[in-house]
């Protein structure tokens, strides 16, 4: 039987594959420490929980309009406005199944065969797939370490073709966990602009930024680039919600629409209870987020000084999200019980196998030299994954 070619061609998500194979070593009474982990280990705050019993409790079990209720997306539009500075009607939203179904939808609005999306690499693996579920081509620009693993738009100018539909900015980064300043956002946003591409800003991590960075939303310079800006975000990170599945676009009404009609027939509303529960973290008390961005610092701070004490790898302070991406800089070449290490894959299957801790190569994430840990598990977990990985490292020869 011949199968879809295009499907065949979607890989896996590897970061999922590595979470699950932890988590079924630890079902085996094996004692792995996991940083893949690409959601808190927060619990859903109590008055969201509350909200979705409420709206089971009172009947609010039936479908919605495919594109979310009309408070969700009013709530929506009223965070936008105060946090981001960008204006939007109801009609300029979708809620969708988590920020993953918005990208996908995005993209499925945008291209037509054969369009390029330019995607920064190190990039989230799931963007590349995407493009390809929606007929694009994934153009990959590696950013610099040098460059804090962000693009500069001559980066951008060099990959540029006829065929540049879109531009993929995702700040706070995952892996990398490094913010776009004002002005090196300002620049995409001209280039952008300038050559009539679509700017899709995924804004997941916009709530954790740690320090003096802070986060500004691309659409929030003018109206040429507003007109250009699909924004993702949702409730997932933010408020320890990954398993409720709630995520919105912000767009120009045309492109809403599409993807609007998109979703009607390709999966319906999102969850009614869980769109109460987005409703009640988005609108309620913002106090939570906060208690959890400051265990998120407390980790992130000994994350990084514990790396940077470590022999033969390196880190940047992340500035962002949860992980912390590492370079395995003077580790390749090296030999593990006579195992040659030539690049994080190997590294990772090495380290799970001999020392029980899971991180997560950055092969599918467009550089193959570094790893990613994430800090959203707990602060003992960390210290002792953290000792194992020296462990592994001080057995190098
Ligand atoms: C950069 C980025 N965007 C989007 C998502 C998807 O979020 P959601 O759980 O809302 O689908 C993730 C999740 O890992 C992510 O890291």
């Amino acid at each position: 039987m011949i199968l879809s070619s295009k499907g065949l061609d979607i890989k896996p998500s590897s970061t999922l594959e590595i979470t699950a194979k932890a988590k079924q070593m630890k079902a085996d009474g094996i004692d792995v420490v996991g940083f893949g982990a690409g959601e808190p280990d927060f619990d859903t705050p109590d008055h969201i929980k509350q909200a979705a019993i409420d709206a089971i409790n009172e009947g609010f079990t039936k479908y919605t309009p495919a594109s979310g209720i009309l408070p969700l997306k009013k709530a929506i539009c009223k965070k936008l406005e105060e946090d981001n500075n960008v204006k939007y009607e109801p009609s300029q939203i979708v809620v969708s199944n988590g920020a993953k179904h918005c990208l996908t939808n995005t993209f499925m609005a945008i291209l037509n065969p054969e369009d390029e999306v330019i995607i920064p690499a190190p990039f989230w693996l799931s963007y590349v797939q995407m493009v390809k579920i929606a007929d694009g081509v994934p153009i990959i620009v590696k950013a610099s370490k040098e460059n804090n693993y962000k693009v500069t738009v001559k980066d951008l100018e060099d990959a540029l073709t006829k065929k540049t539909k879109a531009i993929l900015i995702n700040s706070p980064s995952n892996p990398t966990g490094m913010v776009y300043s004002e002005e090196e956002l300002k620049e995409i946003a001209d280039f952008a602009v300038k050559n009539d591409l679509f700017v899709v800003s995924d804004e997941i991590y916009e709530k954790l930024i740690y320090g003096d960075e802070k986060h500004i939303s691309i659409a929030s310079f003018n109206e040429d680039i507003y007109k250009k800006t699909i924004i993702i975000n949702g409730v997932s990170k933010s408020y320890a919600m990954t398993g409720w599945r709630i995520g919105y676009s912000a767009a120009p009404e045309a492109i809403s629409k599409i993807m609007s009609n998109i979703q009607s027939h390709a999966s319906s509303n999102p969850n009614s209870i869980a769109q109460k529960a987005a409703l009640a973290a988005i609108s309620g008390d913002q106090e939570c987020v906060k208690k959890m961005k400051v265990e998120f610092d407390k980790r992130r701070d000994y994350m990084f000084s514990r790396i940077s004490e470590m022999p033969y790898i390196s880190a940047i302070k992340p500035h962002g999200a949860f992980y912390v991406f590492v370079d395995l800089d003077e580790v390749l070449g090296k030999k593990y019980k006579g195992e040659v290490i030539d690049n994080a894959s190997v590294f990772a299957k090495l380290l799970l196998d001999n020392e029980k801790v899971a991180a997560v190569p950055c092969t599918d994430f467009g550089f193959d030299t570094h790893f990613r840990l994430s800090y959203a598990i707990s602060m003992e977990n960390i210290e002792k994954g953290l000792d194992r990985i020296e462990d592994f490292l001080d057995n190098l020869e």
